[in-house]
């Protein structure tokens, strides 16, 4: 299956490779924002060019004040919905009641138990009875995404996976965005290249891996929050 849609997408560019795909799972096919600037640039080639995938964001509640600037521009700018996956409140109330609201600095067991509840629950939830979903994932993000592909399976979740600009650089994004007058998370300019929820987030130095940000108080091999668990 993958090794066909990959043929399939072959020699088309980012725009006819998301129009393709959009026809062939109609209306089975999601996409992802974090508001980050990856996804802003697939943002703006699907709500620019009209095509109809339908896009969501996981709401945690614990985002930046900046990000939730970027989503309002973005309604404001395109006038198309973003819909917004928010916890189950009963799961939520019980973990906050039990451990207090920043649990998750705590164990690793606990920061899996919030990232459970605030984004692979409500993500199970916005995937539910869809074929393809769609992400802001580039290789060079990190070692890890280095090793994967475009178009992949995702055996947990059930459904094909395609990240339309895997290959760009950081600075082709940066390019696009500033070619296309997008509006951006500005916590970017400010050291931050990767951006999850403020309070497991925070500032990289000159040098430092792009990821290094995220859950940074924990060993590197334990830094997996499972949206993209392979
Ligand atoms: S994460 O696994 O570390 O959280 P990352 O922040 O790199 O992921 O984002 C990779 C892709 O995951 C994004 O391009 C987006 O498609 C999706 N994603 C991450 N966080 C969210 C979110 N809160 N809501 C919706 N999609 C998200
Ligand atoms: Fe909770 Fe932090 Fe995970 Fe956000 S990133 S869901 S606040 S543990």
């Amino acid at each position: 299956m993958i090794r066909t849609l990959k043929k399939e997408l072959e020699g088309l560019d980012v725009v006819a490779k998301l129009e393709y795909l959009s026809q062939k799972y109609k209306d089975k096919i999601v996409f992802s924002t974090s508001f980050g600037w990856e996804d802003q640039v697939i943002t703006n080639l699907i709500f620019s060019n009209k095509i109809p995938i339908k896009v969501f964001t996981l709401e945690t509640g614990r985002l930046f004040p900046e990000t939730y600037y970027v989503w309002n521009r973005t309604l404001e700018i395109y006038q198309q919905p973003i819909h917004a996956y928010f916890p189950k409140s009963d799961l939520l109330q019980d973990m906050v009641a039990a451990k207090g609201p920043n649990s998750f600095y705590e164990s690793v067991e606990n920061r899996k138990e919030c990232c459970y509840i605030r984004k692979i629950e409500p993500l199970k939830r916005a995937l539910a009875g869809n074929e393809l979903w769609i992400t802001g994932i580039r290789a060079d993000q990190s070692v890890n995404r280095e090793g994967m592909e475009d178009v992949e399976w995702d055996e947990g979740n059930q459904l094909l996976k395609f990240h339309p600009i895997f290959d760009w650089t950081l600075e082709d994004v940066k390019a696009y965005v500033k070619e296309h007058n997008i509006v951006y998370n500005t916590l970017h300019d400010k050291g931050f290249p990767s951006i999850g929820c403020a309070p497991c987030t925070r500032a990289v130095r000159e040098g430092e891996d792009f990821r290094a940000g995220r859950w940074w108080w924990e060993d590197q091999s334990k830094k997996e929050c499972g949206l993209h668990a392979s």
